[in-house]
Parts: C-alpha cells; sequence; structure tokens
C-alpha cells in the first residue's frame, strides 16, 4: 500500500456536473491535482463552477460524472471519511451571532464529536481548552474570544470560522470566496492567517476566488471558466506562460538597432518604441547582440491579470479593467 502522504491529496479527473433545469453543465469535465501541503486557488468569474466544484469535492453535492479523490479516499465510495478529514468554510457564514465565539466553537466541537459538552470554558477537558487557545491565537482572535460573534468585524467572523474548521485537524481545507466583501486590510491579513495555518499545521488549502491580484498568493492558481480548466500553474509560470514578455527599445541610430534586432519579433509601436518580444530567450541575450547606445530600455513583465484577463476576457472579468 502506498503510504497516503505520497498521493496527491485532491485528485479530479474529468469532473461533470449537470444541474437538472439547466442544459449546459456547470462543471464540464474539469482536471485538478493538488499535492499535500499546497496552498491552491481556484480562480474565475462568477459562474465559472467553483462552488460547484467546491460542493461536489466536501461531499455536500453529487456530482454527474468524472472521478474524485481527497486525502486519500474516493468520493463514490468514501464520502464519510472525506468529510471526516476535510475543513469546509462556505460563501456564507454560518455563525450563532449571539454567542461568544468560545461558545460557538465549544457547541461545533461537541457536534462534531470532537469533546464532550461542559457547561463552560473551565469545565472543558485541558486538549480542547489549549488547542482553541492556540488556534485563536494563531488567527488572531486570542484576545477576543469571550466576546459576543455580533461585535465582531466581518474579517474577524472569517477567522473564527477557520478556526472551528480546524478543529478536528482536517487534511484538507476547502474555503469559497472566503474574502468576499472584507476590504483590502483584512483579505491581506486572513492571506497571512492561511499562511501560517498551512504552515504550522501542514493543512493543504484549496480556496476559490475571483480577486486576480488575491491569487498572486497562492502557489498554484487553477484558472476556471464554464466549468473548465483553462490552465494551471505558478503565479510566475502563469504570467509567462499566457501574457507576453518583451523589451521597449529606442535609439539614436534606429536603422542599426534595427539590423542588431533581425531575426527577432520587433513591433513599431504607436509610441515611437520598438516593442521586441523574448519569449524564450532572456533579455540579457538578445541586449548582447545591439551594437548602438540605447537611449530607451524598459522591460516589460506581465501581471496576473492581464495573463487571467488575456484568458477569460475583460467582459467575464467585470468589464472595468483598462
Ligand atoms: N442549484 C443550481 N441549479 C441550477 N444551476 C445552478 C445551481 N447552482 C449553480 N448553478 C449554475 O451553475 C453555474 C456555475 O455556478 P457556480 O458553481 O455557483 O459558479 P461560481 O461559484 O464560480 O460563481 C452557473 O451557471 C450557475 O447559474
Ligand atoms: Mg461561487
Amino acid at each position: 500500500m502506498p503510504r497516503p502522504e505520497a498521493e496527491p491529496v485532491i485528485e479530479v479527473r474529468g469532473l461533470v456536473k449537470r444541474y437538472r433545469e439547466s442544459d449546459r453543465p456547470a462543471v464540464d469535465g474539469l482536471d485538478l491535482t493538488v499535492r499535500a501541503g499546497e496552498f491552491v486557488a481556484l480562480l474565475g468569474p462568477n459562474g465559472a463552477g467553483k462552488t460547484t466544484t467546491l460542493s461536489i469535492l466536501t461531499a455536500a453535492l453529487t456530482k454527474t460524472g468524472g472521478t474524485v479523490r481527497v486525502a486519500g479516499f474516493d468520493l463514490d465510495t468514501q464520502a464519510r471519511e472525506i468529510r471526516a478529514n476535510i475543513g469546509i468554510l462556505f460563501q456564507n457564514p454560518s455563525l450563532d451571532l449571539r454567542l461568544t465565539a468560545e461558545e460557538n466553537l465549544r457547541f461545533h466541537a461537541s457536534l462534531y464529536g470532537i469533546y464532550g459538552y461542559r457547561p463552560a470554558f473551565r469545565l472543558m477537558p485541558r486538549a480542547y481548552r489549549e488547542q482553541v487557545r492556540a488556534l485563536a491565537r494563531l488567527l488572531g482572535i486570542g484576545d477576543q474570544l469571550f466576546e459576543r460573534v455580533e461585535k465582531f468585524s466581518g474579517g474577524m467572523r472569517r477567522k473564527l470560522e477557520i478556526v472551528r474548521s480546524l478543529m478536528h485537524h482536517p487534511r484538507v481545507l476547502f474555503l469559497d470566496e472566503p474574502t468576499q466583501g472584507l476590504d483590502p486590510v483584512s483579505r491581506q491579513s486572513l492571506w497571512d492567517h492561511l499562511r501560517s495555518v498551512q504552515r504550522t499545521e501542514g493543512t493543504t488549502i484549496l480556496l476559490t476566488t475571483h480577486y486576480i491580484e488575491e491569487a498572486e498568493g497562492a502557489d498554484r492558481v487553477f484558472i476556471v471558466d464554464h466549468g473548465r480548466l483553462l490552465t494551471q500553474g505558478t503565479p510566475e509560470s502563469l504570467k509567462v506562460q499566457i501574457a507576453d514578455r518583451y523589451l521597449l527599445l529606442d535609439a539614436a541610430d534606429r536603422g542599426q538597432l534595427l539590423r542588431d534586432l533581425a531575426g527577432s519579433p520587433v513591433t513599431p509601436r504607436e509610441d515611437g518604441l520598438l516593442q521586441v518580444a523574448f519569449d524564450g530567450a532572456t533579455p540579457q541575450a538578445l541586449l548582447a547582440r545591439l551594437t548602438v547606445p540605447l537611449t530607451v530600455l524598459r522591460i516589460h513583465v506581465p501581471s496576473l491579470e492581464e495573463a487571467y484577463l488575456e484568458l477569460v476576457g475583460r467582459e467575464a472579468a467585470g468589464g472595468e479593467a483598462s
């Protein structure tokens, strides 16, 4: 038997989901592989099929076709084992606002059979108290543990939900748009905390997002649209893979510059500069061939946003990008 750690922790092959009322599949032959300990983002516009995919992977929704393995278990025959080994944060928060943060955790822990229920924090087993304090500290809500959740900001509520989802030491944590509706500072802070969880607990994390800037922070990004995987890779590799990298050059001796660049893909631009693509080569190799002094030298490094817009299209991405 191979050790479960040696396998990918999430393996999806040809996943299909067809909702009864609609003719177009919401998920249309999706393939995903995530290794243990990775932090990956499923990036795609609204309606791309992210929530549907996540619901299937967490055994909350039935699939139409394909195979899914999570944490070493097969979804078709071992859905119960999958549920026991994952944590989930759905798009809509599900906390009891009238209770304190700790009470929310205590009820959850007893409901899921992690710890027996006692009517006060101090009566709970030491293991529970230590775990709650450690997780709360890790997520930055240590001080507010005994305050009512209704006083919490959106970011704090999200963090509390993460603490709650980690109490049974899941191997994989799934989060559906966890930063939606949060301000940029809270978003960044939540990501930092998820990174700490990944590091200290060794948890594999898969989250969905439609924020492109945010996906830059993931180890790997899966770009999806219309229920299909458009491409995947590290943020760096996606930029190189999809968007153009080029140099912008000019020289007093334009003629010689053009002769030096013979054989390279050169495009004159409206602003008068020469755009020279260096796909497959290094900019250094290109510059080494030049014999004239340059008056302009700029390097264009694409952003993930350019790569994403190239793939998904401006309209789908919100139409606001310039
Ligand atoms: N319960 C449902 N019944 C019918 N169609 C649905 C249902 N849920 C989602 N869909 C459709 O499936 C597609 C994917 O939706 P969803 O998975 O929610 O995408 P995302 O989370 O990326 O925004 C959309 O076209 C959506 O309208
Ligand atoms: Mg969604």
